[in-house]
């Protein structure tokens, strides 16, 4: 695979990125990267997307969707001399530039100890350049990583770092410190951290303040995959989360002790900054008050403790999904099968393994204002998983697997005594796709289908083409990038929920 350097790029074209970087709840360098990848941008290779000044069409495009499918109204009359396009580019760049959303704000920093810290300089840089000011509280093990001095260089401010410095408690006070703030986020988070505050202990400034406070907090933990996957942090993980602590990251890959990987990684900074945007955006939101459940990915089903029947389903678009619909400011809760993707910013996430795990899983969330089920379930499992690996014996033949079928999720919920106010499901389809899709409507009660046709690189892909069959009728959409047909389909969840009380 080849690298691209790229060593200027225009202002302009940096803060297309970060716009729709923080939207997704991406960093700028996945979302440049999935731009690059995407078809439709190279469709427009060749099109002067780095000049000042030249709207590039590939974002204008995706930006009319975005503002149509936010259910945005566009002031009228307001630019009355400007063709259409230029009113919507600019309208855009005046309501979603990231200073918007970040200036005049205070967000309090809590640094914890570990090797993540040194990215927490970066997250300051990332945050004052949207306009926040930061202030920095460090733990004692976080200064063995990073020195006050060089966070301090940072906010521009004063480090607070001992809960019982007679001067800080005096000028601020740890109990102002954590009022003070818009948001407190905590990044790193260590699994110490996790378990002080789960635990209710307050020895220390950063725990004092995080006790003390009335505002949102943010985690970013970064942990060894074996402290993040530990029952004790699992609890406390589930504890905060309970008590409304909010989550982001942490994500799979290389771990900086070498030779470790899984999940335990910090978040990148620009997904934090894209996270804390969110939770910052106090605009009306069409989905505040929903309560929404989303499934996605593909479900594993043991055959036995190292083989799995599975599917190809990559969670991408059921993610998506999750993302636009706390964009719009609904409580999503995502019940994600095994995928390689992280936790969509803004959204709470329950991991499961099986179909009966996932349909467990929502049926403890319900009642919900609605219900999108995006998983690709497993239709059958293998009756009886052995307990053991099963081993190949000379002679006996390839094992027989009796198979038995999975519960329906979706026609379970449709069908349920607490069904949410709208259910809407998928149709993966090779062919037939609006009869399939139509049948599965009334078979599963659902509101509105989703049909999509499989056959091609939809699964695992990037981008999709849909159809939406309710009883009202069909409506073909053309194709686009997933993150567009979730933006467009929780722009209409939105407008379906309008009519009914919150
Ligand atoms: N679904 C579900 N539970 C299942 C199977 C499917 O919740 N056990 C949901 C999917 O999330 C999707 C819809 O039902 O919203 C249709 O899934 P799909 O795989 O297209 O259809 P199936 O019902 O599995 O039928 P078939 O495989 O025969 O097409």
């Amino acid at each position: 695979m080849g690298t691209v350097t790229v060593r200027k790029i225009d202002d302009d074209v940096i803060r297309d990125l970060r716009i729709s970087a923080a939207r997704r709840g991406v960093s700028m360098e996945q979302e440049a990267r999935d731009r690059l990848r995407s078809p439709q941008t190279q469709d427009h290779g060749s099109e002067p997307v780095e000049s000042a000044g030249n709207k590039p069409p590939w974002r204008l495009k995706a930006s009319m969707e975005e503002l149509l499918a936010l259910g945005r109204k566009l002031p009228h009359g307001e630019f009355d001399q400007k063709d259409e396009s230029d009113r919507l580019y600019d309208y855009l760049e005046q309501h979603d530039g990231h200073s918007m959303t970040m200036s005049d704000k205070q967000i309090l920093l809590i640094i914890c100890g570990g090797i993540a810290a040194y990215k927490s300089l970066d997250l300051i840089r990332r945050l004052r350049e949207r306009g926040a000011s930061v202030r920095c509280v460090m733990t004692k093990a976080a200064q063995e990583f990073v020195t006050p001095l060089s966070v301090g260089a940072l906010t521009a401010g004063h480090v607070f770092t001992d809960l019982f410095d007679r001067q800080d408690e005096h000028d601020v006070g740890h109990i102002r410190l954590s009022r003070e703030a818009d948001l407190i986020v905590v990044a790193p988070a260590t699994a110490d951290l996790m378990a002080k505050l789960a635990g209710g202990h307050a020895n220390d400034l950063a725990s004092a303040v995080l006790m003390a406070t009335d505002k949102k907090v943010l985690m970013a933990p970064a942990m060894n995959p074996s402290m993040w996957s530990h029952p004790a942090t699992r609890r406390n993980r589930a504890q905060l989360e309970k008590d409304g602590i909010l989550f982001v990251g942490p994500n799979t890959g290389e771990m900086a002790e070498s030779g470790e990987a899984g999940t335990g990684r910090m978040a990148e900074p620009l997904e934090i900054a894209a996270a804390v945007e969110l939770l910052l955006d106090t605009r009306p939101k069409p989905l505040a008050g929903r309560r929404i459940i989303v499934t996605s990915g593909p479900t594993h089903e043991p055959i036995d403790p190292v083989r799995y029947i599975a599917n190809r389903s990559s969670g991408k678009q059921g993610h998506a999904i999750a993302a636009a619909l706390a964009r719009l400011g609904a409580d999503v809760r995502l019940v994600s099968g095994p995928v390689a993707i992280p936790d969509p910013a803004g959204v709470r996430t329950i991991h499961v393994e099986r179909a009966e795990e996932m349909r467990d899983a929502v049926e403890q969330l319900m009642p919900a204002d609605a219900a999108i089920f995006v998983a690709a379930v497993a239709d059958w499992r293998a009756e009886g998983a052995a307990d053991q690996k099963i081993k190949k014996v000379a002679g006996d033949g390839p094992p027989v697997l009796r198979m038995v079928e999975n519960p329906d999720i979706l026609a379970t919920v449709g069908h349920h005594r607490k069904r949410p106010w709208l259910v809407v499901g998928f149709a993966a389809e090779t062919q037939d796709v609006l009869k399939n899709a139509e049948a599965k409507l009334a078979k599963k009660g659902a509101d509105f289908i989703v049909a999509n046709d499989v056959s091609g690189s939809v699964m695992g892909g990037d981008r999709n083409r849909v159809t939406i069959v309710s009883k009202s009728g069909v409506q073909e959409w053309p194709e686009m990038g997933k993150d567009e047909v979730a933006a467009r389909l929780a722009g209409l969840i939105a407008e379906r929920l309008k009519t009914t009380a919150v």
